[in-house]
């Protein structure tokens, strides 16, 4: 196991050296590593067991850090991170010589992110480098939101992990970068897409089943626990089975024994659901059960984001 704690200094060291850290952010930890450093980056997905077609975010804490990773960045992503950043924003743009391919897959996009954590905020403002990091999670498997979710998946491959308390946020990210010339949403996430079409106008939205080569890892299996997973038909009563637990959004279900079901938020707010999710889906995979059923919530602001992860989670191998 790790050792996890708030010390920003030995967070430093360990990076420094090219070290392994997990770090609290907003949506979900991260796991973080030097980002110009090919080495450190390469522990990450080790340790991750993540295949190496699929690109790292690049975490910094400042406006004028960030556009020093990218050769240019469009006037709507500048208002975009004015008005978001720090935030649950992340930023396709076109990658500078700096930042390793390793980090990039290859590809000529480089995403970038200002994590709205004051611990992980304060560790980039003590290095002179920004940090790779995915989510600490094993490849596939559901997000982690507090410390200890890290620390029993990861905790023997990371030196060390910042504990932040659990993600305010609790979803990823959402990832935009522009297809010729229109914004577009390649990953729905902790900013509603109002949210972002309020300062830039109509985006276009990638669906969660696109094919999507620009974003390798999109893979329909993500988060998904070690259960089999079926999605609720919408306002349909089904005979479940045997041995099952149900995701529900705001009330329990009456088919299903009490103990075996998650509520995301019985006052009925997208954000608490949000805040749950991963949580909620780590809890009954933990059950002594075999089927997961999932209800979906309603598909507005950060709801259209828990929904994407709900279908990529009961969606077949
Ligand atoms: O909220 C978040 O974004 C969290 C926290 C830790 O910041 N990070 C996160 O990272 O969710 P990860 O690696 O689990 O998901 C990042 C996604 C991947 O699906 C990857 O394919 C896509 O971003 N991505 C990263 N760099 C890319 C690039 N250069 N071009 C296209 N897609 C990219
Ligand atoms: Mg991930």
């Amino acid at each position: 196991m790790a050792e996890i704690g708030q010390d920003i200094f030995k967070c430093k060291e360990i990076l420094e050296k090219g070290g392994l850290v997990a770090i609290p952010t907003e949506t979900v930890y991260g796991l973080a590593a030097n980002a110009l450093n090919p080495d450190a980056v390469a522990k990450i997905f080790k340790a991750k067991n993540r295949p190496s077609f699929d690109p790292l975010i690049v975490h910094t804490d400042s406006l004028e850090k960030l556009k020093s990773f990218t050769t240019s960045l469009p006037l709507d992503f500048e208002l975009l991170l004015r008005k978001f950043s720090p935030g649950p924003l992340t930023l396709l743009l076109p990658k500078r010589e700096s930042i390793s391919d390793l980090v990039t897959s290859g590809l000529p996009r480089v995403a970038v992110r200002i994590p709205n954590h004051d611990l992980s905020l304060s560790l980039l403002k003590s290095i002179d480098f920004p940090l790779a990091a995915p989510s600490a999670n094993p490849f596939g498997y559901i997000s982690p939101t507090t410390a200890e979710h890290v620390n029993k998946q990861l905790g023997d491959k990371i030196d060390y992990i910042l504990d932040g308390g659990p993600c305010s946020v609790g979803l990823e990210s959402t990832i935009i970068g522009y297809e010729g010339e229109q914004i577009t949403v390649y990953r729905k996430g902790g900013l509603a897409i109002e949210q972002i079409e309020s300062v830039v106008g109509t985006v276009d939205v990638l669906d969660y089943s696109s094919s999507n080569p620009a974003a390798p890892g999109m893979l329909k299996s993500h988060y998904a626990p070690n259960k089999e997973v079926l999605l609720l038909p919408v306002g349909n009563t089904i005979n479940f089975r045997e041995r099952c637990g149900i995701l529900r959004y705001s009330e329990f279900s009456m088919d299903v024994e009490k103990g075996s079901q998650f509520v995301l938020t019985e006052k009925k707010d997208l954000i608490e659901a949000a805040q749950n999710l991963f949580k909620g889906l780590r809890h009954l995979d933990g059950l002594d059960i075999d089927t997961i059923y999932l209800e979906l919530v309603p598909d507005e602001g950060i709801g259209r984001a828990i929904n994407d992860r709900l279908k990529r989670a009961a969606a077949v191998v």
